[in-house]
């Protein structure tokens, strides 16, 4: 196991930022920045032991800093939309950044995602370990507390890469933090995902409005959402139906079998395979998270940030497998049928998910 590092550049604050690369004994590469704790590239064996990068990216520092889109980045500290921008906690109404028309999404203006995190690697004979810490005052991008948010990266030679998120606040805040790898197991901009076959471990999935904003939960069961036997993503993907034609393919939360049992530091499961047929890469996700978005990439379709290689942008060209709890929760306080979402003071949040990676 290895783990080298170099400086990747500096950001309009004058903060250099660097890049680590995360080898394992069989050559599996990850890539990882720590501006905005960014996934930048991972790169897998297909079933003929060929090396090919499957997380879309950019080419350099500086289009991570001005595109939008996410790719790869950690969410926070509220990943997904919250509705008017602005929510209501022990009696406090909090404002924040609105930055998805009248709401707020993936954390606000900077967000966890474009910020330089603080970096330690440390590695041993099965393990590379990068941990990225970030601190966050009381009122930053207008959400309460001093929160302290630890992120664990873990390659180890099992092709297995681990994201442990781990947080404590000093007052009740929203917290659901994520990574937004937006994975195309062919390869970075090789085409449509729809060939791609998904199997999710999730009884339910939240409807939204025309700016995606849940509004029901609903049952898989005899829908678009079922994905409880594997199938290709595209088989349903232009149904009519109307959750789906609404966000303009998938962009929903899925909420896993027994979800309501799902907790901080609990028992991770096996909740989601992904695999590609033709390189045999096949990707599992265990997680110990209530839900998943899974996304798409309906908006993947801005000119002005071609991906890595100069490849444009094309929707569909990936899905992204983002681990939280429910989006807008905060709306829900009390609300049975939605997770909680608040950390409050004295509690820990720990929270992990495995991309496991292999090809058959
Ligand atoms: C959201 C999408 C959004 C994308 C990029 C996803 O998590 O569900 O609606 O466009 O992130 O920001």
């Amino acid at each position: 196991m290895n783990i080298y590092s170099r400086p990747w550049g500096t950001i309009s604050s004058g903060e250099t930022a660097t890049l680590f690369t995360l080898v394992n004994d069989n050559g599996m590469t990850v890539e990882i920045t720590d501006f905005g704790g960014t996934i930048v590239s991972i790169k897998t064996a297909d079933r003929n032991g060929k090396l090919t990068d499957i997380c879309l990216g950019y080419d350099s520092l500086s289009d991570y800093e001005k595109a939008d889109g996410y790719l790869g980045a950690l969410v926070g500290r509220v990943a997904n939309r919250i509705a008017g921008a602005s929510f209501e906690l022990e009696g406090k109404t909090y404002s924040l950044y609105a930055n998805d028309g009248g709401n707020c999404l993936h954390g606000g203006k900077k967000s966890f995602s474009y910020v330089i995190w603080k970096s330690e690697t440390a590695t041993d004979n099965d393990k590379a370990t990068l941990t990225l810490t970030y601190f966050s005052p009381d009122g930053e991008e207008g959400f309460p507390g001093n929160l302290t948010t630890k992120v664990t990266y873990t390659l180890d030679n099992g092709g297995a890469l681990a994201i442990r998120y781990e947080a404590e606040c000093d007052k009740a805040c929203p917290l659901n933090l994520t990574n937004h790898a937006y994975f195309n197991l062919a390869g970075n901009a090789s085409g449509p995902v729809f060939g791609q076959i998904l199997w999710l471990d999730a009884e339910s999935y939240l409807a939204g409005d025309k700016d995606l904003i849940p509004v029901a939960v609903k049952p898989v069961d005899g829908t678009p959402f079922d994905f409880t036997e594997p199938k290709p993503i595209g088989k349903d993907f232009f149904v009519d139906f109307a959750d789906l034609r609404m966000a303009g393919g998938y962009d929903h939360c899925f909420n896993f079998t027994g979800w309501k049992k799902c907790k901080s530091g609990g028992t991770l499961l096996l909740r989601a395979v992904a695999c590609d047929p033709i390189s045999g890469r096949k990707m599992e996700m265990y997680t110990n998270q209530p839900c998943v978005q899974f996304y798409s990439a309906n908006f993947l379709k801005n000119p002005c940030f071609p991906l890595r290689g100069g490849k444009p942008q094309q929707t569909q060209t990936a899905f992204c497998l983002e681990t939280q709890t429910m989006p807008d929760s905060i709306h829900h306080q009390g609300d049975e049928s939605f997770t909680d979402g608040v950390l409050r003071a004295g509690e820990k949040y720990d929270y992990t998910t495995v991309y496991k990676f292999s090809a058959e």
